[in-house]
This record gives C-alpha cells, structure tokens and sequence, in this order.
C-alpha cells in the first residue's frame, strides 16, 4: 500500500500542475521594465527599472511593485532629476492587471498564448487605466514568461507627469522631450509551489519507475476485452485514450451509465487507483462489468502503463 500511495502522490502531482491555476512570483533577476524616450525629436533613449517585485494569484490578479528610485537612465544626474521631478519622491509606482491565467496555466512547456490584460497603473497618487496584449510563453514546468506583444503607449498628461517633464527640458535646455512613452516589458514568474519545488525533474520518468509499464501492460489485458486505447475506438467500453486528466463519462460517441457521467470525477492516479480497486463500490450503479484488481500492485502498474500509453 505504501508503494500505491507514493506513486499516487507522484503521479498526481504530474497530472495537476498543468490544468490548475496557480499563484506566480516574479524573478526580478530575469524581469525587464523599460520605458523610451525622444528628446529634440531625434534622440531616441531608453530606461529601465531593475527594482521589479511581484506576485499574480490563481484567478489571474497580478501585483507589480516598482522600485522608482531604481530607475536607470545611464546619467547619474539625470537618475536623480527623474527621481525628484518626475516620479516626485513616490518611492513605488504599482501596476496590477487582470489576466486571463486559465488560458496561461493551461498551456504546454512550450506553447504560448496572447492575452488581454486590463492593467492599472498608480504613479504618485495618478491611475492610469490602459489594456495590453500580452505574449505568455510557458518555459518550464514552474515558469512562465510574460511580454508586452506590442509597445504599449502612456501619455504623460495622463499619467500626471507633464510638469516633471517641463522641468527637465528646463534643466537640461532641451526644446522637447516627448509625452507618449513606449513601454516594454518582460516579466518571468516562478510557480509558488511546493509540488513544483520537489519535483523540477521529469515526473513521467519518476511515475514510470515507482509503476513498472511492462508489467502494467500484461495486466490492461484484462481490460482490453472491453477496453482500447485508440482515440474513438470504443467496444464494449469506452476508449481510453487521453484518460489520464480526462473527467469521467465524456468520450465522444460512447454511451455512459449516468452515475459515471454525473460523478464529477477527473481521472487522476489516484481517483482510478479508487475506482479500479472497487468498480461496483466506488461509483454505485455504473455498468463496468468488472470485479476490480485486487493487487495493488496491478493498480500502480496499469495505472503507469495507461499513463505511458493513453496520452498524446
Ligand atoms: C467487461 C468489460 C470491462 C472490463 C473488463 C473493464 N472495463 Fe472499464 N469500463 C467498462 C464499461 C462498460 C465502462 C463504462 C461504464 C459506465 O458508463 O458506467 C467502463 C469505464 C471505464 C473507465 C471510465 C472511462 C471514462 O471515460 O470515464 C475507466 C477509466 C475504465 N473503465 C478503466 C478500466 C481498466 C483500467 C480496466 C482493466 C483493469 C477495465 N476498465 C476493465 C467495461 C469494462
């Protein structure tokens, strides 16, 4: 039984990271945050923050802190002037967004998405409401990088910064400094969770040793007089492609008893470790007509094979 447990436990955690939300912490060091701007209409600048904090919660809201005084110009003087002028002392500037995080948690390693973010700014006491496009790339298992898609423009009137802006034209005898600013951003986030701490390698590999595929597939001969694994192949039960990570009775073109279709059960190591163990006792009134393993070695075993074999 302790076996069973452990590769349940395993097993589990491979199939939830990638179809639950989860709560994101920004990694500062691999974060970018800048802004352009033009000066005499020809002398095009860019700044950046590296003082970047940050968290996005399972529904999707993100909070990002930053650092104003980390503000980097590549002039000393004029980091200060900025500072003081425009930012006006604030300390931090905060910036939080919507984003549709079911889409973004839902990819692959290695898929990406765009989505829309309505995002506020707060900057000294001003809120600047503005939407963006944003490209979410998965890159790991436990990260996610986020950039802006396109530039996104702030005006300066709108963010309350006209007179911080007049001031260092003064300063800096300059005729003109531009009042829309191009933002780009390159946010990378890191999975909070402990699930995802433990298992930074593959979990598949990990599955497939504590559950012995070879011998789970002798076992699924029982179940092929009913069961296939061919997408839409269904005999006397239903195919059983894509099953891990699948919820109960929803494969196209077979005809379910209504106990397995309502019972709301999503097909993990552990909810088939139940099932298989005891068909009739663990979904009253569903028509598998199978007594259930009695080893719970066969149950690990089949359960890897399936694992191996169903998906794809
Ligand atoms: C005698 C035929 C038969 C055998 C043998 C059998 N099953 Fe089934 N199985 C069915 C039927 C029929 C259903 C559909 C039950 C319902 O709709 O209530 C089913 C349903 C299932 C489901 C749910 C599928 C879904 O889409 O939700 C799983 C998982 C499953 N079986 C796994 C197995 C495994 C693994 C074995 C072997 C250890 C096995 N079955 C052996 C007939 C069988």
């Amino acid at each position: 039984m302790k076996l069973l447990l452990k590769a349940v436990t395993i097993a589990s955690a491979f199939v939830a990271t990638p179809v639950l939300a989860e709560s994101w912490t920004l990694a500062p060091e691999s974060s970018h945050l800048a802004y352009g701007t033009i000066k005499k209409d020809t002398v095009g600048e860019v700044n950046s923050f590296s003082g970047l904090s940050g968290h996005v919660s399972p529904d999707g809201k993100a909070e990002i802190k930053i650092d104003l005084s980390s503000v980097e110009t590549n002039i000393d003087i004029r980091n200060e002037r900025m500072i003081e002028y425009v930012f006006r002392n604030a300390g931090t500037a905060s910036l939080t967004a919507d984003f549709e995080m079911e889409e973004a948690s839902g990819l692959g390693i290695g898929e990406s998405a765009i989505i829309d973010a309505e995002a506020v700014l707060s900057l000294a006491g001003t809120d600047i409401e503005f939407d963006a496009e944003m490209f979410v790339l998965r890159v790991s298992e436990t990260s996610v990088m986020v950039s802006t898609n396109d530039m996104v423009f702030l005006s300066t009137e709108d963010a309350g910064v006209n007179a911080g802006v007049d001031k260092l034209m003064e300063l800096a005898s300059l005729p003109g400094i531009t009042r829309s600013v191009p933002i780009t951003a390159r946010l990378m986030f890191n999975m909070d969770d402990k699930k995802a701490e433990a298992a930074p390698t593959a979990p598949v590999a990990v599955a497939a040793v504590e559950g012995d595929i070879k011998a789970g597939k002798k076992v699924f001969r029982k179940c092929k007089a009913c069961h296939q694994l061919k997408e839409g192949r269904h005999t006397v039960g239903p195919s059983l492609h894509g099953i891990i990570g699948a919820s109960a009775g929803q494969a196209d073109g077979f005809k379910y008893s209504g106990p397995l279709q309502d019972s709301g059960i999503v097909w993990n190591a552990e909810t088939l470790a139940a099932f298989l163990s005891d068909p009739k006792g663990s979904i009253p009134g569903n028509k598998m007509q199978f007594p259930g393993l009695k080893k719970d070695k066969d149950i690990t075993n089949v359960i890897a094979y399936l694992q191996a074999e169903a998906q794809g």
